[in-house]
């Protein structure tokens, strides 16, 4: 039986009541977003004519979710992180802040405090087995294309089964996760192995909601970075390799065009050689381009819970995932 309750005095008095509006207390934008976000939900109950069984698989489904610090996971596959980011893609053309490298979404999987060197580093701890040598290298410019020193790089991916260090425990410290500062030419390198893609765990919270929507949950080979210079604007950014069959169809939606690199395998040894390596390895170039402000508060990253970053070992979790 369909009824639609939603519109009544004792329904529209009732949201108002449990968002709090009757209340001294609290805070007046949250009672705001909560009072807008129960009236959607309550609608949507009356318009779809929600069963008491679907709504409590729904709530079972995010305790499943909280459970495993999956939010920050779920979060990307449903399109939220790349809204973010064209929002802010739109607030940028608004306020005629051209130019630059695009941003794509930074993930759940960043952990500060990386180890930092300046000019060139060595991102794996040389114990992947699968791990096929990578050269990744690049150069900082501004959008003039003059070249920026000390410019901060920092770079993290997963290893040859899609694992990242920290939330994998099977790696060491800080394995695959480094900060370069570019030298006097504004180049980074690093020496690490070819990342591969990876998939959400199949069963978890994540993985179900994704099946309820037939996707599936995998991501591309992608390295994550985050770039600033004092005086530009900062970048959070990630390149996917060209090649993976995920590449334009990844479930977080953080491909850009702009943002695919092909990998360039080399097998010729006095070149191996010119860089202290044996055997052939793939060279992947990302140069990236800054765009000038003197905002300060463009030039940081948003504050958001990330690993190792914030104080409080709760919200640590909030937007990190177990993967
Ligand atoms: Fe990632």
């Amino acid at each position: 039986m369909t009824v639609k309750i939603f519109d009544t005095p004792e329904v529209q008095d009732f949201l108002k009541t449990v968002a709090g509006f009757d209340q001294a207390g609290g805070d007046e934008r949250a009672k705001q977003i909560m009072h807008r976000l129960l009236s959607d939900l309550f609608r949507l109950i009356d318009d779809f004519d929600v069963t008491p069984e679907e709504y409590w698989s729904a709530v079972s489904v995010l305790n499943a979710l909280g459970q495993g610090t999956q939010f920050g996971l779920l979060s990307p596959g449903l399109g939220f992180d790349h809204f973010l980011d064209m929002r802010m893609d739109a607030a940028d053309e608004a306020a005629r802040r051209n130019g630059g490298t695009p941003r794509t979404i930074e993930g759940p999987l960043y952990v500060a405090g990386a180890p930092e060197a300046v000019g060139f580093a060595r991102m794996d701890d040389g114990r992947d087995p699968d791990g096929e040598t990578m050269w990744l290298t690049g150069q900082v410019r501004d959008t003039d294309g003059k070249p920026i020193a000390g410019a901060k790089v920092e770079i993290w991916h997963a290893d040859s089964k899609g694992g990242y260090s920290f939330f994998d425990p099977s790696q060491s410290e800080y394995n695959l996760r480094r900060t370069i500062v570019t030298d006097a030419e504004g180049r980074y390198t690093a020496r690490s192995i070819i990342p591969s893609g990876y998939g959400v765990p199949e069963g978890c919270a994540t993985d179900q909601v994704l099946k309820a929507l037939g996707r599936h949950g995998e991501r591309p080979a992608h390295i994550h970075y985050f770039i600033s210079a004092p005086g530009y604007r900062h970048l959070t950014t990630q390149i996917n390799l060209a090649g993976d069959p995920y590449t334009f169809d990844d479930f977080a939606f953080a491909t850009r065009e702009e943002l695919v690199i092909e990998g360039q395998r080399i097998e010729d040894a006095a070149e191996a050689e010119k860089r202290g390596l044996e055997g052939l390895f793939t060279e992947v170039v990302f140069d990236v381009e800054l765009a000038a402000t003197d905002a300060p508060e463009l030039q940081t990253r948003h504050a958001r819970p990330r690993a190792k970053e914030s104080e409080e070992a709760v919200s640590e979790q909030a937007a990190t995932a177990q993967v």
